[in-house]
């Protein structure tokens, strides 16, 4: 059985239909603790599912280094085999990248390497394009430059905003998410050949 840590920063919904899941009996990754970088709304689905859930808030820490010891420190008592990324809005410092990649995976709300970075979706409608996308890749030390495990397009339609455009990609991230942590479980993605 795969262990996942999942780090948030906000409401989480893709969190917890990773969380619903792995609550299916057949499914071969658990959820073992639930992380957040603030006070995230999205913390209430782990509680929710009788999951372990901590938050190291940043904006507490003197440095970004001080904040990915602290991080750091709160993985290790949980010793996960894979940490997800599901909307930390943070870039992680090499004090967690180190001894964690290649085994830490995002989720990204646009067709990378297309529109990397915070803002992937207004970033795509301020591009006008006409179809985006999701992906899911593996971290590494830059941002949304790591291997792509999964990605889908998404077609913009006349109208779109920020909000709807990305009610749009989200639930397409969600379902690439969980079948990519199911692929990792079941050894069909080898992390350490991506
Ligand atoms: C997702 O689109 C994620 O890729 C992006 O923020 C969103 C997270 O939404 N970085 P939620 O917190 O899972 O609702």
């Amino acid at each position: 059985m795969l262990t996942v840590a999942v780090l948030i920063s906000g409401a989480g919904s893709n969190l917890r239909a990773l969380l619903e899941a792995a609550n299916e009996p057949d499914y071969p990754a658990r959820i073992v603790v639930v992380g957040a970088d603030r006070e995230a709304e999205g913390l209430a689905h782990a509680e929710a599912f009788g999951i372990p859930w901590f938050f190291v808030p940043f904006a507490e820490y003197a440095s970004r280094a001080a904040w990915g010891e602290a991080l750091r420190d709160q993985l290790a008592v949980w010793q996960p085999d894979l940490i997800v990324l599901s909307g930390l809005m943070r870039l992680l410092p090499a004090s967690v990248l180190e001894p964690w990649v290649p085994r830490i995976i995002n989720t990204h709300p646009a067709y990378l390497p297309e529109f990397p970075g915070a803002h992937g979706v207004r970033d795509a409608l301020a591009a006008g394009v006409s179809q985006t996308g999701a992906s899911v890749i593996v971290v590494d030390a830059g941002v949304d430059t790591g291997p792509i495990l999964a990605q889908e397009r998404i077609a913009v339609l006349p109208g779109d905003d920020e909000a709807s455009l990305h009610e749009r990609i989200k639930p397409v991230e969600r379902r690439l998410l969980i079948d990519v942590v199911r692929r990792i479980a079941t050894g069909e993605i080898d992390l350490s050949t991506p």
